[in-house]
C-alpha cells in the first residue's frame, strides 16, 4: 500500500485529505493520505526521517514550507526560485522536494480566466510566502511587468529585488495609482479580509482599475470573498481561488501514486461543501 501524507502545525483544518482521499477512491487505488500534525521544533527529524519511513512522500504546509526545503536533498528549479517546498517525495531513497503552489496556481487561471497570462500590467497584493508562487507563476507564463503592493513596503521591495528588473516593490499608499494600469489584480493577503466585508476602505479600490482588468484572489473562504464580490458587482472577470488548492494537489498524487488526477466538477463540489460546513 503506498501512503502520503500531508504535514503542518496544525494541520487539522487541512483540505488535502479529501482532494486525495477523492482520487483514491476514485481510481480504485489502495493507498493512503494522513494528517500528521508536527510541531516546528520536531519538523527537521521528521523530514529527516522521511527515507525508510514507508512514506512515498507527501505535502508540507504552514509553518513547515521553508523547512522542507532546507531538509530536501535534491530540489526541483521551481521550489529552489520560490525558497518553499509543498511536495516532497522519495526517489531511491533521497528526499526530493518541489513547489507546485505556482502550477496550482497558473493551472487554475487557464481554466476560469483563459487568456490571463496575455496580461502586460500584473498588481499583487500582498508580498508572503502565496506571493511567491503566484509571482513565480506569473514571470514564467506572461511577459508582463508585476507591482507587489505590501502594507510593509520593505518585504514588497525585498521580493522585487529577488525575483529581477520585472517586479517592483510599493507601498499600500501607490495603489489607486497602480490599479489604473494593471490588466490582471491578484490578492494573497488572507489576514482581515473577511473582516473587510463590512468595512469597504479595507478593500482595494477597484473603481480605478481599467474595464478589461481580471481579479483573481488566492483565498477561498469564504468562496466568494469580498474582493471577488466587490470586482462581480464592477463587472470584471474574477476567479476564486479554490482551484488552485485543487490544481497544486494534482502533481504529488501523480508522484505517489503513479496517476495523473482531474481536478473535476465532482472534486469541486466535494470540496465546496466541506467548506460550506467548517469554513
Ligand atoms: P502567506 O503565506 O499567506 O502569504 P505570510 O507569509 O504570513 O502568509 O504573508 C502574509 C501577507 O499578508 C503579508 O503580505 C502581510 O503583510 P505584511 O508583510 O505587511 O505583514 C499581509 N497581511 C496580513 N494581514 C494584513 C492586514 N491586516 N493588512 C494588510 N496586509 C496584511
Amino acid at each position: 500500500m503506498t501512503r502520503a501524507f500531508v504535514t503542518g502545525w496544525p494541520v487539522a483544518h487541512s483540505r488535502s485529505p479529501l482532494i486525495h482521499g477523492h482520487w483514491l477512491s476514485a481510481f480504485g487505488i489502495e493507498g493512503s493520505y494522513e494528517k500528521i500534525a508536527v510541531p516546528p521544533e520536531k519538523a527537521p527529524d521528521f523530514f529527516g526521517a522521511l527515507p525508510g519511513s514507508g512514506f512515498a512522500g507527501g505535502n508540507v504546509t504552514v509553518p513547515h514550507k521553508e523547512t522542507a526545503l532546507r531538509a530536501a536533498s535534491r530540489l526541483d528549479a521551481t521550489a529552489a526560485a520560490i525558497g518553499a517546498v509543498n511536495t516532497l517525495w522519495l526517489e531511491d531513497g533521497t528526499l526530493c522536494g518541489g513547489n507546485t503552489d505556482a502550477y496550482g496556481f497558473a493551472a487554475n487561471l487557464d481554466a476560469l480566466l483563459p487568456g490571463w497570462d496575455g496580461a502586460e500590467d500584473v498588481v499583487i497584493l500582498g508580498a508572503g510566502g502565496a506571493a511567491r508562487a503566484v509571482l513565480h507563476a506569473v514571470l514564467d507564463r506572461s511577459r508582463a511587468r508585476v507591482r507587489v503592493i505590501n502594507r510593509t513596503v520593505a518585504r514588497a521591495e525585498a521580493l522585487a529585488e529577488a525575483f529581477g528588473p520585472r517586479v517592483s516593490g510599493h507601498g499600500e499608499g501607490e495603489q489607486r495609482a497602480l490599479l489604473r494600469h494593471a490588466d490582471l489584480l491578484v490578492n494573497t493577503v488572507s489576514k482581515d479580509m473577511a473582516k473587510a466585508a463590512g468595512d469597504g476602505d479595507a478593500l482595494p479600490e477597484l473603481d480605478s482599475l481599467p474595464d478589461h482588468a481580471m481579479v483573481s484572489d488566492i483565498v477561498y473562504v469564504p468562496l466568494e470573498t469580498p474582493l471577488l464580490r466587490a470586482a462581480r458587482l464592477r463587472g470584471l472577470a474574477a476567479a476564486d481561488g479554490l482551484g488552485m488548492l485543487l490544481h497544486q494537489a494534482v502533481p504529488g498524487f501523480e508522484r505517489w501514486f503513479g496517476v495523473r488526477p482531474e481536478v473535476t466538477a465532482a472534486l469541486r463540489d466535494l470540496v465546496v461543501s466541506d467548506i460550506e460546513r467548517v469554513p
